[in-house]
């Protein structure tokens, strides 16, 4: 297993403190290479799920798992290391900064990690070949369709080396067409060995997963894994 956690509880508080149950006992393992879409309706758990899965919070009860370490328990600063060097995020919005060229945009999370190195130029521009957008290096976020720029965000989340990569609607802002070739692009990842959980509400981005989990409040209710291989 890649991932695996056990039991996991998390119980946000309002403001008036009354308790809000958003994990209420999720137990998932995840192999590597496996390709995931997790679905169900608003506020059923999924962003609050995903965020334990990326070390970005930690839950309040159970365990987690990552390559078999107990990562669930680990300082927080343990855990921004393995989350810096293992974990790719993306996100509905793309988050590219519109004053940086792609090349630069993609090299960001290089600078955040105080690395005097840059990313070289070729590693660069093979990352940008294996998200589909081979010779657009120079050009400006608005220069980009919105399905370009997830895949710009996705070669970002993947510049320092990630193999699992967390995508939490990242197709809610495309149209179809934009939708189908991002997902065209994790398909590609999956096949090269990474492993890809992306959360989604559309039935049409969930099926090009090979494994599909349903949450309600909280709880998952179904984990159907129905090909080996994902439909490229
Ligand atoms: N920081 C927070 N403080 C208080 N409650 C929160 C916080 N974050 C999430 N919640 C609550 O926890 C529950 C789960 O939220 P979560 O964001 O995980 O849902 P979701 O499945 O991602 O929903 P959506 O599909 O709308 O993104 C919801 O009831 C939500 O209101
Ligand atoms: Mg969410």
């Amino acid at each position: 297993m890649l991932l695996e956690v056990t039991d996991v509880k998390k119980t946000y508080r309002d403001r008036q403190g009354q308790a809000v149950p958003a994990l209420q006992g999720v137990s998932l393992g995840v192999a590597k290479g496996e390709f995931v879409a997790i679905s169900g309706g608003s506020g059923c758990g999924k962003t609050t799920l995903m965020n334990v899965l990326g070390c970005l919070d930690s839950a309040d009860a159970g365990s987690y798992r990552f390559e078999a370490e107990d990562v669930g328990s680990w300082p927080e600063r343990k855990r921004a290391e393995l989350r810096n060097r293992r974990i790719g995020f993306v996100f509905q919005s793309f988050h590219l900064l519109p004053f940086l060229t792609v090349r630069e945009n993609i090299e960001l999370p290089f600078l955040y990690s105080h690395q005097a190195e840059r990313r070289s130029a070729a590693k660069i521009d093979e990352l940008l070949a294996s998200v589909g957008l081979e010779g657009m290096a120079g050009r400006y976020p608005t220069e980009l369709s919105g399905g370009q720029q997830q895949r710009v965000a996705i070669a970002r989340a993947l510049v320092m080396g990630a193999d699992l990569i967390l995508a939490d609607e990242p197709t809610g802002n495309l149209d179809a067409a934009m939708a189908q070739g991002v997902l065209d692009v994790f398909a590609e990842l999956v096949r090269q060995g990474k492993t890809v959980v992306l959360v989604t509400h559309d039935p049409a981005i969930a099926a090009r997963a090979y494994r599909r989990i349903q949450m309600e409040k909280g709880r998952i209710v179904s984990d159907i894994k129905e090909r080996k291989e994902a439909l490229v």
